[in-house]
């Protein structure tokens, strides 16, 4: 490490997902780099439906053609003893957990209106819950140990919003809080970050539903055309490596991956209102008036928790009107 080059000898790594378009890169990049893989894949197709190992054997096999060290598990992430299961496999396979790539994920697209309690709870169960059942043995561990690297994987359709995926937007954003939560726990070696992904090489980059617009789908691949060529896996699998890296030493951060562009995604709160400084609450009415101040963006703090939007706003509220401590 000592000329900056990563180095992952030693080290073990599970992603998850790793036989789709992603997490094989995932799988192959921190191979590449010395550690040892738990290569994870229900199988199955990109609704969830389906499994077998097949998919992960094929990833580790080529892991392992390549001189390096993996094996393959087929559970799913959806349930505890699945998650719980995927960690065994890194213990009793390697004796350790050094890097875990929540990575997993199907989809069940439609109209909002036209969701069945099925599309719901199979998309929350892969991306959401799942990314619980693997993560808290996998922590548990790290917490042990005195070190780990830990990847969410989000998704701009949950952050920004695309149509036909309330179910996967709701539960890429709910990886997200699970996250923001997790680093304010997590000891200082632990460093946990979120990916947002985008790769055109992969099944989940393909719509293929049958109750989507497909007309609307047709024009937004199309605008996906420019740059195609830097949208496959390997983009995203260099800033995962780095994530997954002891050279990482930035927590807590949500960071985008798109046509080989990087940029780092965040909540903000903006500088807003302070309201009137005596007789109570504001008016409806009075709300209207300064909405434009309230939402006006060209001012915003990055609260690190929601402990700080509290120190935060006090501070703004003494600049306003005076240290109300000390009046
Ligand atoms: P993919 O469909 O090629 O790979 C996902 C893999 O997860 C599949 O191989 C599937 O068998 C596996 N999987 C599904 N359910 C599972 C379960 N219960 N347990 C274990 N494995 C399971 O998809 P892709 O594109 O590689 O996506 C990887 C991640 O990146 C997903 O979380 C996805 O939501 C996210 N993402 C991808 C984007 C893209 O442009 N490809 C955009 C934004 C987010």
């Amino acid at each position: 490490m000592s000329d900056g080059r990563i180095d992952l000898s030693g080290q073990v790594a599970i992603v998850t997902g790793a036989a789709g378009g992603l997490g094989r890169a995932y799988a192959l990049a921190l191979a590449a780099r010395g550690a040892a893989i738990v290569v994870n894949d229900l199988g199955g197709d990109t609704r969830g439906a389906g499994t077998g190992t097949a998919l992960a054997e094929a990833v580790a096999g080529e892991i392992r053609a390549r001189g390096g060290r993996a094996v393959a598990s087929a559970d799913t992430v959806a349930t505890r003893a699945g998650g719980e299961a995927i960690t065994r496999a890194a213990l009793d396979h390697f004796g350790r957990i050094d890097i875990l790539v929540n990575n997993a994920g199907n989809q069940r697209n439609a109209l909002f209106e036209d969701l069945t309690d099925e599309d719901i709870e199979a998309v929350l169960a892969v991306h959401l819950k799942g990314a619980f059942f693997v993560t808290q043995p996998a922590y548990r561990l790290m917490k042990r140990q005195g070190y780990g690297r830990i990847i969410f994987t989000g998704s701009q359709s949950g952050t920004f919003g695309n149509p036909y995926r309330a179910n996967y937007g709701a539960a890429k954003m709910g990886v997200i809080g699970l996250m923001r939560v997790l680093v304010q726990e997590a000891p200082p070696e632990i460093r946990i970050n979120c990916v947002m992904p985008n790769a055109s090489g992969s099944r989940m980059g393909a719509p293929g539903e049958d109750r989507v617009d497909k007309d609307f789908i047709a024009a937004i691949l199309a605008r996906g055309n420019a740059y195609a060529d830097r949208s496959a896996p390997d983009y995203c699998a260099a800033l995962v490596t780095w994530l997954a890296s002891p050279a990482c030493n930035l927590t807590g951060q949500t960071w985008s991956v798109l046509r080989g562009h990087y940029a780092r995604m965040f909540s903000g709160r903006t500088a807003g209102w302070a309201g009137p400084r005596d007789g109570g609450p504001p008016s409806a009415e009075d709300i209207a008036a300064h909405v434009g101040a309230i939402g006006d963006a060209a001012f915003w703090h990055e609260p690190q928790s929601g402990i700080d939007e509290g120190d935060i706003v006090r501070a703004a509220l003494d600049r306003e009107y005076g240290n109300m401590e000390i009046r």
